[in-house]
C-alpha cells in the first residue's frame, strides 16, 4: 500500500479536479510484467470479438469497435495481483473522495493492426453502473506513429481533447459518465487492459 501512495494521491486529486487522470508509469513495473506475460501466453483462442450493450442487447458491431477482449478473473498469478491492486485503490478512492464504488470487472483488450474503438461512453448519465473507467497498457516500445492513441472527449467544446499513446505503464482513469472516448486506429498490435467500478453491486470484489 505505501508504495501506491503517491499515485493514489494525485489519481484522487485529479479526478476530484478534473474527472480524469493521467500517469506514464503508473501502473507498477513488476505488476506490468506480469500481466503482459499472461496475456502474451494466453491463446487468441480464449479471446472473443468484443461487442457493444449488454445481456439481450448485445451486439458486434465492426464499424464501431474490433478489439477482441478476455475478461480477467484471479485463476491467474497476474490477474489475481491486478485484482489486489484494483482493491487497494477502490479502497483508497472511497476513503478519500466518497466515491462508493463496489465492485470492479475488466477485461484484456487485443487491437490488431487496422483496429479501433469508435466515439463512445462507457456508461450513461443516471443509470448509475459504471462509475469510473480504469485503463492500462501493456505495449513496451511504442511509438508515435504507431497511432492506437484513446482521445478524451472533454465536456466543454473549449477545452482540446486529450490524447494518451498507449505505452507500457501508462495509467488513466476518468469518470465513465463524463467523458466521451475513442480508440483511435492502431497501426500495430496494442494491447489494453480496461477496467470499470460499480456502484453498490451483488458482486463485491
Ligand atoms: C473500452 C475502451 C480504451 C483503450 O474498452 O471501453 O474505451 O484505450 N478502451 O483501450
Ligand atoms: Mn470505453
Amino acid at each position: 500500500m505505501t508504495e501506491n501512495q503517491p499515485l493514489f494521491e494525485r489519481l484522487a486529486h485529479n479526478i476530484s479536479a478534473h474527472g480524469f487522470s493521467i500517469h506514464p508509469n503508473g501502473l507498477p513495473k513488476d505488476l506490468g510484467n506480469m500481466l503482459r506475460n499472461q496475456f502474451r501466453q494466453t491463446s487468441t483462442s480464449k479471446f472473443r470479438k468484443a461487442g457493444t450493450g449488454r445481456h439481450g442487447d448485445f451486439k458486434v458491431n465492426a464499424t464501431i469497435r474490433r478489439d477482441e477482449i478476455l475478461w480477467i478473473d484471479d485463476t491467474s498469478e497476474a490477474g489475481a495481483a491486478w485484482l489486489m491492486w484494483m482493491a487497494a485503490m477502490r479502497d483508497f478512492l472511497n476513503q478519500r473522495l466518497f466515491l462508493g464504488l463496489s465492485s470492479f470487472e475488466s477485461h484484456f483488450a487485443h487491437y490488431r493492426k487496422g483496429d479501433f474503438y469508435r466515439k463512445h461512453e462507457d456508461a450513461f448519465r443516471g443509470e448509475g453502473n459504471r462509475i469510473l473507467s480504469v485503463v492500462t497498457y501493456l505495449n513496451a516500445d511504442w511509438l508515435a506513429t504507431d497511432g492506437g492513441e484513446l482521445v478524451l472527449f472533454p465536456q466543454s467544446k473549449e477545452e482540446l481533447a486529450i490524447k494518451v499513446e498507449p505505452k507500457l505503464g501508462t495509467f488513466v482513469a476518468f469518470l465513465s459518465e463524463e467523458f466521451p472516448h475513442e480508440v483511435l486506429t492502431t497501426h500495430r498490435d496494442r494491447l489494453s487492459i480496461a477496467g470499470w467500478f460499480r456502484l453498490n453491486t451483488a458482486v463485491p470484489l
